[in-house]
């Protein structure tokens, strides 16, 4: 929903070692999907697992307006009864995708080969974000956008009602638009072809399969080049979510940098589209054991068990940089608690996201002590050791849920506390942060409101 409601200020004191069992929610990517494609099949998808965090019941809400029954049976329980490739209904209301560029950019690709016309907004964010990154390939297919300027929300997108097949080389590593281009593909003719230079997260072809459609996977010279065969009958699933990498980050590398810690956190996906952190963190000589390799909900899996460490700042590799995208900001707070300086390029996307997270992550950093350089593409963070940051201030947040859980993580390792300005978004995508930390022994939690 686009009402952000009043901020909630937080702060995150040093704490002691952090112990137990962090059991993290499902995974966002694949709760968004298992919904959308529930509801674009014939019959009852089931879903155990899903992530209740607002980005994916903004995304449950979107799927009722064109037509899906969408119901809660218990925590993380649903089913959606779909209503086939090509059988949207026009949705009578505005779609408010809240916070959620995944949510809006998806929603926009499943309806854009059918005869319906649709009017998406969302929050502050999500309207500062640009949207002609999907319209542009979507207009391909035979569908017209109309927003406001630069390709921002509130925008309304006229469906294609003779869609033709496409052939689009994504021009920026994007999940989300090879993604909006795969799933318009579904309702055109013939085969629709999506060329990504570089690899990004690949549930979309994953599940897309495993409901049914025929999708071929070749890496050839110009990429990876994914064939999509349009109009086929998607049959309803039985999906189990994986726990979210993204947010078992937090808690890993909040286990990493406060002295004696010994976090076990169970279940997070080893995806090699996902898994760049963790590849980075033991570069960093993070102590980390993948426990108990094994598949969940057709994802690679591992337990973490996760102690902490004294780490030294890298250089992450550029081709790295997609497979931990939404990974850098939590990643910066480690490097501020490594030694020396860690250097990371090619992330330019990082701009486009929740909010521009270089420039958020840059300014708060700077203000709790630590040195920081940035440019277009790049973000240094020069590490002063365990224990080592001061702290002592209040970060800005910008409506960015990643940006918040961040700077709080930071605060339990900074000499002085560290406070966020409003910890509001964490409800997005990892509702039960709070809880979940301070079971761990984090010092944690929302500020008192001021007489
Ligand atoms: C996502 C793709 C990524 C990521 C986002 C989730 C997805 O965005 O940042 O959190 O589920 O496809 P981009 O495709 O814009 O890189």
């Amino acid at each position: 929903m686009s009402g952000h409601g009043e901020p909630i200020p937080m702060t995150a004191r040093r704490s002691g070692p952090l112990k137990g069992r962090a059991e993290v929610p499902g995974d966002k990517s694949i709760s968004h999907r298992a919904l959308i494609l529930g509801a674009l099949a014939v019959g009852e998808t089931k879903v155990t697992g899903l992530l209740e965090g607002q980005d994916v019941l903004d995304t449950a809400a979107a799927m009722r307006a064109f037509g899906a029954e969408v119901v809660r049976h218990g925590a993380g329980r649903w089913s959606v009864r779909g209503v086939g490739v090509g059988g949207f209904a026009e949705p009578a209301e505005v779609i408010d995708c809240g916070n959620s560029g995944t949510g809006v950019r998806l929603i926009m690709g499943c309806m854009a080969t059918s005869p319906i016309t649709a009017t998406f907004t969302g929050d502050a964010s999500l309207r500062k974000r640009p949207m002609g990154r999907v319209t542009d390939p979507l207009a391909l297919f035979g569908a017209r956008a109309y927003g406001r300027q630069g390709g921002r929300l509130p925008m309304t997108l006229v469906g294609a009602a003779d869609p033709v097949p496409v052939r689009y080389a994504v021009p920026m590593p994007s999940a989300q638009v090879k993604s909006a281009v795969l799933l318009a593909g579904l309702n055109a003719p013939g085969q629709t072809v999506v060329i990504e230079k570089e690899p990004t997260r690949d549930h979309s072809e994953r599940m897309l399969r495993g409901f049914g459609a025929e999708v071929a996977v070749e890496d050839g010279r110009e990429g990876r080049v994914i064939t999509l065969t349009g109009r086929p009958e998607l049959r309803p699933q039985v999906v189990a979510v994986p726990r979210d990498p993204s947010s078992a980050a937090f808690p890993v590398c909040a286990a990493l940098i406060v002295e004696g810690s010994d976090v076990l956190v169970p279940g997070v996906s080893q995806n090699p589209t996902r898994n760049g952190l963790y590849t980075t963190l033991v570069e960093m000589g993070a102590d980390i054991e993948f426990l108990n390799p094994r598949e969940e909900g057709g994802e690679p899996v591992a337990d973490l068990r996760v102690r902490f460490s004294s780490l030294k700042g890298i250089r992450v590799p550029k081709e790295r940089a997609a497979s931990m995208i939404d990974e850098f900001p939590v990643l910066s707070v480690v490097a501020a608690c490594a030694e020396g300086a860690t250097v990371m390029r090619g992330v330019k996307e990082l701009r486009v996201k929740e909010s521009d997270r270089i420039d958020a992550m840059a300014r708060g950093l700077e203000a709790c002590g630590v040195r920081v350089e940035e440019d277009e593409d790049t973000l240094i963070v020069h590490g002063m050791g365990a224990g080592g940051v001061p702290g002592g201030a209040t970060a800005r947040t910008h409506i960015d849920h990643r940006i918040a859980m961040s700077f709080l993580v930071l605060g339990l390792a900074a000499k002085k506390p560290v406070s966020v300005d409003d910890g509001s978004p964490i409800a997005t995508s990892f509702p039960v942060f709070e809880d979940l930390m301070r079971g761990l022994g984090a010092q944690v939690g929302r500020d008192e409101p001021r007489p």
